[in-house]
Formats: C-alpha cells, structure tokens, sequence
C-alpha cells in the first residue's frame, strides 16, 4: 500500500494488518512513540474538519511526526489556484505524507498519480465517494465492541447516498465478513445496491423500527446537505420523527445494541440525545479509535 484513496486500493490482509495494528497501539500506547520521529504530514483541506483533521495531526505528533496544516480558506485556493498546483507547491516542502479532503471525488487518487515517490495521499474525503479511515475506525470500534464481523447486523440509518463514511464502511465491512447490512432511509437518499457488488450483504427496509430490529449495531447518518442540489431537504421535525434514533427503537433491536455515528451529529434531527448520550453510544470510542486508527495507517504507509 503506498497511498490511502479508497478502500478498493487495499487488500484485506493489509486492511487487517491496519487494524491490528491499531489496536496493539491502544494496548500499547507507549511502544510506537517517536517510531516517525522527524517525517512531515502536511494536512490540506478544503471542507470543514474537526475530527478528522485533528486526529490525523495528533497521530503525526504521537508518532513523532512534524505537521503542517493547509486549509483552502486563507491559503491561495482563494486567488483561484487549482488543486494539482496547490499541491505542487506542498510537494515542493518534500511531504512524507499529505493527507486530503475534497468535495471532488477522485481528488485524492488524481493527488496520488502526480505524487513523487516518497510522498503517501490519503484520502480524508472526497465528495461523496470515499473516506477510508473513517472505515477502518467504524470497523475497529465495531470488532471491539462484537468480537467477529461475521456476527454484526449492522443498520445504516439516514442519508446514506450523499455519505463517502457510508460507501467505504459498506466496502470494508464487506471485505471483512460481516453478516448483514440494512439500508433505511426516505428512498432519495438510498443508493443503488449494484454499485457496492455482489458479495455485500446489503437489504434496503423502508420503515426505521423494522430496519432496527434484531441489530446488535446501529449507524446512524446526517443529511448531507452540502452534497444535495436538486432533491427536497426535508424539514427536520418531520425527518425527526420519521428517520430519528430515539430511545424506543432500541427495545426492537438486540439488547446492547451498539449506537455508531461518524459525527458531527446533529441532534433531535437524525439522533436524539438520548441515544447519543447513553449507555449504548460508541460515538466517543469512535473518535478515539480514530486516532489510533491514523497512527496505524501512517505507521503502515511509512514503513512499507
Ligand atoms: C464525515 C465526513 O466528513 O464525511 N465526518 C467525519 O469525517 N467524521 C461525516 C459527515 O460529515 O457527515
């Protein structure tokens, strides 16, 4: 693996390897300090970010790793400079990594064909077609939480079209063996099953209560309204009631559910906060996760 772009760029016993390797990062959290003392990440951003652009450069530093962050606002994006030549300008810095998010997708793997050797892209979103550690997060967080993939019924709830943290987890999980994945939401906002292959073991359910039950995992998602052009937003009241996780779902699903989401949530929308608060709620396991998650895929790319 030389950059990180998608999912599809890896095959399942790196994406594994990964995996551990984060994990033995947790149990250890001391044994990989300074393991990239003086290599250079350079984050650049051109939507908001807080999860993952902090993580990415806190992972940097627990690694011993240097860190420059660029964001379109403020840098010369704003006098009209196109991506490939922004990122020339960064890859004059001689980068190690160089981490990119994007409303276009492809942006990362167009940043990866013009990258020199020695210069790793990973992908921290692109329009709506990927996010690749937000994937190796959720998975990480569920096969914490579950134990075999093969066992998680997972739900993803919400607008999952317009969502790249929806497309790379339904991929990677996959990959991964896992036993079922329900698609609710209003039927804009469900994506056409072809485009994820055979193999994913995906069922669209149009009530939310029949989507819930029996899971031992819920994923819930916001409604992307950057990414949405021509279709009618919903009010949220209305999408609240209909499509919102609310505490009397979770009496359908399988006890000890576990309640994911990639964040930012927008509460009383698509979750309430009695469910993202409770007991439940692996939402803050999952932002910690991502850090390790990005320690160990800059670790894995570094020492490849
Ligand atoms: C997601 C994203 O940017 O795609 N955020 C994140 O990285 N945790 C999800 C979202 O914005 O809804």
């Amino acid at each position: 693996m030389n950059h990180l772009t998608d999912i599809t760029v890896c095959n399942e016993q790196e994406l594994v390897a990964v995996l551990d390797l984060a994990q033995s990062m947790i149990d250890r959290p001391d044994s990989f300090d300074h393991a990239q003392s003086g290599r250079l990440l350079i984050n650049l951003f051109y939507e908001p970010s807080t999860r993952t652009r902090v993580s990415f450069e806190a992972a940097a530093i627990r690694l011993g790793m240097d860190v420059i962050n660029v964001t379109a606002a403020g840098s010369s994006v704003e006098k009209g400079e196109n991506l490939e030549d922004t990122f020339f300008t960064i890859q004059a810095m001689s980068p190690d990594c160089v981490v990119v998010r994007h409303p276009q997708e492809g942006a990362a793997s167009t940043l990866a064909d013009i990258a020199e050797p020695g210069t790793h892209v990973i992908n921290a979103g692109d329009g709506i077609a990927a996010h690749p550690t937000q994937a190796l997060l959720d998975a990480l967080t569920l096969r914490q939480a579950l134990g075999n993939f093969s066992d998680i019924r997972l739900a993803m709830v919400g607008d999952i079209r317009h969502s790249r943290v929806a497309r790379s987890a339904i991929l990677l999980l996959t990959r991964l063996g896992v036993g079922e994945i329900r698609l609710c939401g209003p039927q804009d906002f469900i994506p056409a099953l072809d485009s994820f292959g055979e193999s994913a073991p995906l069922s669209v359910f149009k009530e939310l209560e029949e989507a819930v039950a029996g899971c031992n995992a819920i994923m819930m998602l916001r409604i992307q309204h950057e990414r949405i052009t021509s279709l009618p937003i919903p009010d949220a009241d209305e999408y609240h009631r209909r499509w919102g996780l609310q505490r009397k779902h979770l009496d359908l699903a399988a006890p000890d559910c576990r309640i994911l989401h990639p964040g930012p949530m927008n509460r009383g929308v698509e979750i309430s906060s009695a469910v993202a608060d409770g007991p439940n709620s692996l939402v803050r396991a999952q932002v910690r996760n991502g850090l390790f998650v990005r320690m160990g895929v800059l670790h894995h790319l570094l020492s490849s």
